[in-house]
């Protein structure tokens, strides 16, 4: 078992086999609101340094299950074990340092805009960690640049474009080296060269990093280029339908699974000469 609680940048890059280790074990959960069940019985593992793409309709619970994924929503059954700790039953200490091995995006990929960007990502480094005022801004620089926003430190998030706001996001995100980074939909929205940047900064983090990665997306150029495995929730039968590498169930899922993985001619052209 992996320990969590290790930057990920000293971690071995991931091997891409299929001996990886569990690092999440998502069993039996049901997720609801009050009486209204947003989806049942899902099963899966989230397995070490792999990107994990979540898809399915809109609606279906993509962004409910991160949320259960990381704290912030109690099962209605069933259970989110790290190792051999249970996400929900773990006492204040061990919770506290899972959360603080995780990093978020949310969809809304909210800044505050109050602060500059490099105060935006210095902040999780203020509040969680003993770092002083010059090492924050060290590692809030080279976090940003990561991203390709070396000189954005002292803007304004209402001064970035749309794609610049999501990269500063993410960079808050890794703002901790977490080992796992979780992001809803960091590329919806953008165009094309952006979300390309994007998807090569996924790769390096899982790649050179050892980061294990769940990502919600509905891009099929970003699934196909990134996702080691999808997981595919059904918003009619309310459970999870597919799971595998995309080009598998492209060819052998499900026919709605197949279907999504298949719209528009031109990425599935692409994919194929690749
Ligand atoms: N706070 C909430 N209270 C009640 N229902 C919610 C809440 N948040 C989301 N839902 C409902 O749960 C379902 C799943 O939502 P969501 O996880 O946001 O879907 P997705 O991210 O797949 O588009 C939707 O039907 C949505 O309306
Ligand atoms: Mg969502």
């Amino acid at each position: 078992m992996p320990d969590l609680l290790t930057p990920a940048r000293s971690l071995q890059p991931a091997v891409i086999d299929s001996r990886r280790e569990p690092l999440v074990r998502v069993q039996g959960l049901t997720m609801a609101f009050g009486s209204t069940v947003v989806q049942r019985d899902l099963d899966f593992n989230i397995l070490s340094g792999e990107v994990l793409a979540l898809a399915g309709g809109s609606g279906c619970g993509k962004s409910t299950l991160l949320r259960h994924l990381i704290g912030l929503q109690m099962p209605a059954k069933g259970q989110v074990l790290y190792g051999t700790q249970d996400l929900y039953a773990a006492d204040e200490g061990a919770r506290t340092a899972l959360l603080q091995s995780f990093g978020v995006m949310f969809q809304a990929g909210a800044l505050w805009s109050s602060m500059t960007v490099g105060e935006n990502v210095m902040l999780p480094m203020q509040v969680l960690t003993d770092m002083d005022a010059s090492q924050r801004e060290q590692e809030a620089r080279f976090k940003l640049a990561l991203v390709g926003l070396a000189g954005s430190f002292d803007a304004e998030p209402a001064t970035l474009s749309g794609g610049m706001r999501k990269r500063a996001a993410i960079a808050r995100a890794l703002a901790l080296n977490p080992s796992l980074l979780f992001l809803d939909e960091p590329s919806a929205g953008l165009d094309p060269l952006t979300s390309a940047h994007l998807d090569e900064l996924i790769l390096h983090l899982r790649d050179d990093l050892g980061t294990t990665v769940v990502m919600v997306s509905h891009e099929l150029e970003s699934i196909f280029a990134l996702a080691d495995r999808l997981l595919f929730l059904d918003a009619q039968s309310k459970t999870m339908t597919a799971l595998g590498p995309p080009k598998e169930l492209r060819r052998n899922g499900p026919e709605d699974v197949q279907r999504f993985l298949r719209r528009g001619a031109s990425d599935q052209g692409k994919e194929e000469r690749a």
